[in-house]
């Protein structure tokens, strides 16, 4: 049983999957195994992940694994109507529209938490929050759970330290070929790619301020030097400041950093990194745009407040109209520009994150004898190299391999 709005859009939807899927030749290669071996046999598994095409390939990959598989998206704006119908026509229990008010994007989580699921994926850590709050008997068969982004990664390790975490969970956002690679290329590419269209602006010699010089602020400021514009970068860690100046960005506190942006992008996973004492000091018609996780990193209380007016300017923008006849353009309600106004991280991206979350989900389902004190876990060393080694194949990229000499003379220290 599903829940969604549009099923005639199934069509359309499935022509995406589709097109995803050409591109993820290392998932592809695990679906063909899954056939084979059928390790999720008998297992219900709920997935929270941003609801578009690409995970709508990995909860096939999961079903033709023999799990039953409940769909729901992580954020109320990124969910696609079309891959919700497509994934209903195929056969899944799909919970979700395109934006949902904060009561529903609820009760979609709750829906597929009704299955009682042996393995949990959740992104951010709606999921996991509900287990540990309203509906802890919907975590009864539970096995372990997997988390997908950083955000999730910090609400676990505060839950952990206080030892208020009730099942094993593993750290997917970790691994290295996760953050290595979607947090730094895939943000960083998608996040242009959504800026760039709904806005229709030049990038190059615009100014553009990143808050954040982690994984995703990295590949977010990387991309913006390529495209040709100044580069500023905010912080709070001395090492990111120190790191974001050797690698030629200015830096600087984003109160020197307000009067001089065009186009201001949060990845923080912070909150009120923007505030209204910034925005009292912009230029007319900046571009404010969020990666992090939630949309608390720019103030929308503090827009609000300051706003004589406020207008749908255009598709994913809306304008702040500010009394003194400037206006200041939020992109995608505050929420992740990239997934909202743009199509997400590219598929090639996602067959490295969605590899690493199926063998992991294997791994739990294989040793669920091992995995009954609630611990967080790191996803194991095998399952990451192997991902790796085979996307270099699948990219047909070489690799040396150690000599038994070298071996030995490296394992001397
Ligand atoms: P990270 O921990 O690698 O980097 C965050 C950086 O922000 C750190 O260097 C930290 O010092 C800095 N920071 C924290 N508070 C700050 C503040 N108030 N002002 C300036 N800098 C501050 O985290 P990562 O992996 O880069 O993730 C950042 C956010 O992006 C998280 O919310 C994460 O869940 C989300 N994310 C979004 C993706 C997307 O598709 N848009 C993909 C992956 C992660």
């Amino acid at each position: 049983m599903s829940a969604i709005r549009y099923p005639e859009l199934a069509p359309a939807g499935l022509k995406k999957i589709e097109w995803v899927r050409e591109f993820m030749p290392v998932l592809s290669r695990i679906e063909q195994r899954f056939l084979a071996e059928k390790p999720f046999t008998g297992l219900r598994i709920a997935v929270s992940v941003h609801a578009e095409a690409k995970t709508a390939y990995l909860a096939m990959v999961l079903r033709s694994g023999g799990a039953e598989v409940f769909v729901t998206g992580c954020n109320p704006l990124s969910t696609k109507d079309d891959i919700c119908a497509a994934l209903d026509a195929l056969g899944f229990s799909v919970f979700g529209w395109h934006g949902c008010t904060a009561q529903e994007y609820e009760d979609h989580l709750v829906s597929v938490l009704s299955c009682k699921p042996d393995i949990m994926l959740d992104d951010g850590g709606d999921l996991t929050q509900l287990l540990h709050g309203k509906y802890p008997h919907l975590a009864e068969n539970l096995i372990a759970g997997c988390e997908e982004t950083t955000t999730g990664i910090h609400r676990l390790r505060s839950r952990a330290r206080e030892g208020a975490l009730n099942f094993p969970m593993f750290l997917v956002n970790d691994a290295k070929c996760k953050t290595l690679f979607d947090n730094i290329h895939g943000t960083g590419q998608s996040t242009w790619d959504g800026i760039m269209y709904a806005t229709n602006n030049m990038i190059t010699a615009k100014t553009v301020v990143v808050a954040g010089y982690g994984h995703c602020g990295r590949g977010i400021a990387e991309r913006a030097k390529g495209l040709g514009a100044n580069v500023i970068i905010t912080e709070i860690d001395p090492h990111c400041c120190l790191s974001a100046a050797m690698d030629g960005h200015r830096v600087m506190s984003m109160d020197e950093a307000a009067p001089l942006g065009d186009i201001f992008i949060t990845a923080t996973g912070c909150k009120n990194v923007i505030t209204r004492k910034h925005m009292e000091q912009m230029k007319h018609n900046v571009i404010l745009a969020n990666a992090g996780h939630f949309d608390v990193e720019i103030s929308k209380p503090d827009l609000e407040s300051l706003a004589k007016r406020i207008e749908e300017r255009k598709p994913f923008i809306r304008g702040y109209y500010m009394p003194d006849s400037r206006v200041l353009n939020l992109m995608a309600d505050g929420r992740l520009v990239n997934i909202v106004a743009g199509n997400g991280h590219p598929a090639e991206i996602m067959d490295l994150s969605f590899s690493i979350q199926a063998l992991t989900m294997e791994y739990a389902a294989k040793n669920r004898e091992q995995l009954k004190e609630p611990l967080l876990h790191k996803v194991p060393a095998e399952i990451d190299d192997e991902v790796a080694r085979l996307k270099l194949e699948a990219m047909g990229l070489g690799i040396d391999k150690l000599s038994k000499e070298q071996e030995a003379y490296l394992n001397l220290y």
